[in-house]
């Protein structure tokens, strides 16, 4: 028999907060699984816990946990408010601070920052549900191919691709059933990107994965139906462009002020300009999401990430 092999940490009284309220249940819950089984592969004690239930602050309070696994993904998890509790409750949990994570959710919100710190987003415009639409002004600005989505949703849900202006009004109320605020981008053509980074002070950038959807964009379908998209690493750009990327991914989770992780998902131009579209302070977290895929291709292995991680919540 083999004797499960314990991180740096020892041993360690885990939780694992997954399921959630968000649109992102299910992805959560199987986020949440996999986790769970490579964390009892390294021999800690890991306990499910469901954000969804009552009672759940209750167990996280008096379970007498070393550390907080948070796997919720979208509002109530990924978003502050989840760590503000872990915060209150003086637990270590994975992850990113109450304001990286909220910062990281808002769409808007980041993209000033990232603007800020001179990183290249797509342009945009912001909509409210208590100001009139001008979609003349929007198309003027952005050009007719454009991007809508919910600021405050993840896995694409409530986002369309806009190819002429006569369908925007109707990807405008689409997102507006899922958030009182929406962002136009403009759409930019290239290679998708994604870099995720690892560290609290020092920083790992992992290598480019390129995404390609079998569909039109990376849409929920292709994110978590099997074979509906692919990852290739490194990315199929230039050496430069890869530097590029993962150079982007570090500057972004520090603009941010990320702990732990980050997955930064980006565009690359045919001339090797890179936008930044978001960054995931809870990025999918089975062993085939983008995140685990790139760790494998540096050489860490899905149990070893989920430690590294754990130890990175205690700073060991
Ligand atoms: N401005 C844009 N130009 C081109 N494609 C985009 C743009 N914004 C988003 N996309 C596509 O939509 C997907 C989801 O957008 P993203 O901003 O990453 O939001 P989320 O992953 O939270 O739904 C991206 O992975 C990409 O395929
Ligand atoms: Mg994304």
């Amino acid at each position: 028999m083999v004797t499960p092999a314990a991180g740096r940490a020892g041993s360690l009284s885990l939780a694992v907060l997954a399921g959630g309220t968000s649109a992102e249940r299910e992805v959560s819950l199987n986020t949440g699984a996999q986790v769970i089984s490579a964390l009892e592969d390294r021999g800690h004690a890991v306990t499910h816990i469901d954000s969804a239930e009552d009672g759940f602050i209750e167990q996280l309070r008096t379970g007498g946990f070393d550390a907080v696994f948070v796997c919720l993904h979208g509002r109530f998890g990924e978003d502050g408010t989840i760590q503000g509790l872990l915060e209150l409750l003086g637990l270590p949990y994975v992850g990113s601070g109450v304001l990286a994570s909220a910062l990281a959710m808002d769409k808007v919100m980041s993209k000033h920052i990232f603007l800020a710190e001179g990183l290249r987003t797509p342009a945009f415009a912001v909509l409210r549900t208590d100001a009139p639409v001008d979609y003349a002004a929007i198309i003027g600005s952005l050009g007719e191919k454009l991007v809508v989505k919910p600021v405050n949703e993840g896995s694409s849900v409530g986002m369309s691709i806009v190819h002429e202006p006569g369908e925007l009004p109707a990807a405008v109320a689409r997102a507006f059933e899922h958030d009182d605020t929406v962002l136009v981008e403009s759409f930019v053509a290239g290679v998708e990107v994604t870099v995720g980074v690892i560290g609290n002070r020092e920083l790992m950038a992992l290598p480019t994965l390129e995404v390609v959807p079998e569909h039109e964009f990376y849409d929920y379908e292709s994110k978590y139906v099997p074979g509906m998209s692919s990852h290739i690493i490194p990315a199929r750009i230039s050496e430069n462009a890869r530097a590029e990327c993962q150079a982007v991914a570090v500057a972004a989770h520090r603009a941010l002020d990320c702990r732990g992780m980050s997955r930064t998902d980006m565009i690359v131009t045919t001339t090797g300009e890179v936008f930044v579209l978001e960054l995931n302070t809870i990025p999918g977290m089975t062993r085939t999401s983008l995140l685990p895929d790139a760790a494998r291709a540096a050489g860490i292995e899905f149990p070893e990430l989920c430690d590294r991680l754990v130890e990175l919540a205690l700073d060991v």
